[in-house]
């Protein structure tokens, strides 16, 4: 008898992690529940990411490996979804032989009809970019317990020259600001603390037909929704952040004092030829009003390194700028040119694969050492935390500080709620958690509104 199980392997950003719970979603509706053997699944899924380094050839290995799972299993249905499924559609189809559908991001709501027709013996490549989208709330397999993800912005109309995302998640398209609402009450409903807004360029959101309501106007109707405990979005363009938007972020206390704010580069030159259309010192600008409306805000950001024409002293100022911004986490990468973008054909000389990593060494050497200080600036302070989960030792909890950092706490024998806040005294430090001690022990606490929900892996 074939198994009810289906199996989702996900990679990349939150967008494609929503994007696996709305499949999940999909998958359950029909009756069928998780596994984490792939071995033993009737359906798999791998949900791909083109943003970086061999994405195409990464996939068709495990397409490869999970293929051979048919031989035992003629039943086994296999998709290939995300950005890298995007590009390849049809061709995917012609590549490996036991693929039965293909499925682009802004097309994962027809999962279900495109297994009816697979199930008929069809095989079907969904890709592209349809004008009509479904958003259906139910069928979204939420697998936190705790946090809810919410899309404002499909797709992204920047073109960066590095960057395929334009191109695998296609033109920006905004949701009306009535339905994000409402499906920011609903999880708040069910229970949800902390709610993520996403978008690739999460603070260029507008009310389709109405540019005059903005994101600075969507994060204040957000954040006075009740029984909001935790408000956070990505990612923030730095072109795109107004002071309005700063204003809020001032303003609400439940909107987490942390923003991640891609910078890419600390050369003026080098972000011209990405195409950023900002220069460092607007940047500068920008993080110095978002620290001076709120206390203790926290940045982070990506970073590109070895971009065609990146010299040395290129570099040097992406370092300068690092030390300057002292943000609390970075996400760096080496360049890596992605078919269809204009950064290849850039008319500069490109730094070699040694150099670029060298710098990519270096600029996170530096990150290390600031990212320690800046722990350790926090011990003997006091947090309040989002119980995420258990921590590696036994009895030990884990959770984040408004600020987003990882605090592994001892509850001194009284474990908190997944989901629910409680104070902690921070007692160490190190380069990317913080250990504390829960305090707020024999306070009464009074009792949240909650349906429970029971938490799938
Ligand atoms: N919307 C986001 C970026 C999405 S892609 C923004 O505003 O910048 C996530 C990150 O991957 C980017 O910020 C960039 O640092 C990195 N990235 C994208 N394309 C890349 C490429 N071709 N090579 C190396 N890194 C890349
Ligand atoms: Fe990519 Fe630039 Fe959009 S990095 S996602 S094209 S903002």
């Amino acid at each position: 008898m074939a198994s009810r199980r289906y199996f989702i392997e996900t990679w990349g950003c939150q967008m494609n992690e929503l994007d696996t719970q709305r499949m999940a979603g999909q998958l359950m509706q029909q009756g069928l529940l998780p596994t984490e053997d792939a071995t033993e699944a009737s359906v798999i899924l791998l949900n791909s990411c083109s943003v970086r380094e061999k994405a195409a050839q990464k996939a068709y290995s495990r397409l490869g490996i999970y293929r051979r799972y048919k031989e035992e299993r003629p039943d086994l249905v296999i998709g290939f979804c995300g950005c890298v499924a995007q590009q390849e559609g049809e061709e995917a189809l012609e590549k490996v032989r036991d693929l039965d559908f293909v499925v682009g991001p802004a097309r994962v709501g027809e999962l279900t009809e495109i297994l009816e027709r697979v199930r008929t013996g069809e095989r079907v490549a969904a890709t592209g970019f349809p004008e009509q989208r479904d958003f259906d709330l139910d069928t979204i397999s939420r697998d936190s317990s705790y946090k809810g993800m919410v899309t404002l912005i499909e797709g992204c109309n920047k073109k960066c020259t590095f960057c395929i995302v334009p191109y695998t998640r296609g033109p920006e398209r905004c949701r009306p600001l009535a339905e994000i609402v409402r499906e920011v009450e609903h999880l708040l409903a069910l229970g949800f603390v902390e709610i993520e807004l996403l978008g690739q360029t999460v603070n260029h959101w507008k009310e389709p037909g109405d540019e005059s309501i903005d994101f600075a106007v969507l994060l204040d109707t957000v954040a006075r929704l009740r029984g909001l405990e935790r408000l956070r979005f990505i990612t923030s363009y730095p072109r795109d952040f107004t002071p309005a938007m700063v204003a809020e972020v001032g303003r609400h206390e439940n909107i987490c004092p942390y923003v991640h704010l891609p910078v890419q580069s600390g050369s003026n030159s080098v972000l011209k030829l990405m195409g950023r259309g900002y220069e460092v010192e607007t940047y500068f600008d920008l993080v110095d009003q978002l620290r001076a409306a709120r206390d203790g805000l926290a940045l982070s950001t990506d970073l590109i390194v070895g971009f065609p024409g990146e010299t040395d002293e290129d570099f040097e100022k992406t370092l300068e700028l690092v030390e300057r911004v002292r943000y609390a986490q970075i996400f760096a990468f080496k360049y890596s040119p992605r078919p269809g973008t204009p950064a290849p054909r850039l008319k500069v000389d490109v730094p070699t694969d040694d150099v670029a990593s060298e710098r990519l060494q270096r600029v996170f050497a530096v990150q290390d050492r600031i990212q320690l200080e800046l722990n350790q600036e926090l011990v003997g302070e006091e947090r309040e935390i989002l119980v995420t989960g258990w921590g590696k030792n036994e009895g030990s909890q884990m959770g984040r500080t408004p600020c987003h950092r990882i605090v592994h706490f001892d509850p001194q024998g009284v474990p908190a709620d997944l989901g629910s806040l409680v104070k902690v005294r921070i007692d160490d430090a190190s380069h990317y958690s913080l250990r504390g001690t829960r305090l707020d022990l024999g306070m009464p606490q009074a009792p949240k509104p909650r349906t429970r929900l029971t938490v799938v892996q």
